[in-house]
C-alpha cells in the first residue's frame, strides 16, 4: 500500500512538471500575412498610420486584445448574436480568409510593434 501511495505521489510529481506546449507566435510569419491578406491598405504598413482617422490602430496593442478581436468578427460572420461575436462588413470579409495560425502570429506581431499604445515598451 505504501509502495502504491509512493507510485502515485510520483506520478504526481511527474505530471507537475510536463511543460504543456504552446503554439509558438511566429513574429515573421504575422507581418508577411498582414502584407499578403492586404491589411495595411487600410491599417497602414505600420499598423498604426490608417488610411482613415476612424480605423482603430492595431500596433502595440494587446494580442490577447487583437486577437479576441478577430475571432469577434469570424464569430459574427456565422450570424452568431452571442455578446462574443462582432459585426463589421469590412472586417467579417477580411478575417474570412485568415486561419486560425494566422490570426495568432499576426496578433502577435501587431503586438511587437512601437506604438503609443503600448503601455512600456
Ligand atoms: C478596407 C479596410 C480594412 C482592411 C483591408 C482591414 N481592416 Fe481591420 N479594421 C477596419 C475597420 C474599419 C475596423 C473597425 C471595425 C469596427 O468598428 O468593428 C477594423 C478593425 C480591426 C481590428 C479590431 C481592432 C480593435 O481595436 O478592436 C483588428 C484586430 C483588425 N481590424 C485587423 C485587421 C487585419 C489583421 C486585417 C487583414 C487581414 C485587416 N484588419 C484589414 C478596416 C480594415
Amino acid at each position: 500500500m505504501k509502495f502504491k501511495q509512493n507510485a502515485l505521489a510520483a506520478v504526481g510529481l511527474a505530471l507537475t512538471f510536463v511543460v504543456v506546449p504552446v503554439a509558438a507566435q511566429d513574429l515573421a510569419a504575422g507581418q508577411a500575412a498582414f502584407e499578403k491578406f492586404a491589411c495595411a491598405s487600410c491599417h497602414g504598413a505600420d499598423a498604426k498610420t490608417s488610411v482613415m482617422p476612424s480605423y482603430p490602430i492595431l500596433a502595440g496593442q494587446h494580442a490577447d486584445y487583437l486577437l479576441h478581436a478577430l475571432r469577434a468578427y469570424q464569430r459574427g460572420a456565422t450570424g452568431s448574436t452571442q455578446v462574443n461575436a462582432r459585426s463589421n462588413a469590412v472586417m467579417t470579409a477580411m478575417v474570412a480568409q485568415l486561419s486560425d495560425a494566422d490570426m495568432r502570429n499576426i496578433a502577435a506581431w501587431l503586438a511587437s510593434l512601437p506604438s503609443d499604445l503600448a503601455i512600456s515598451k
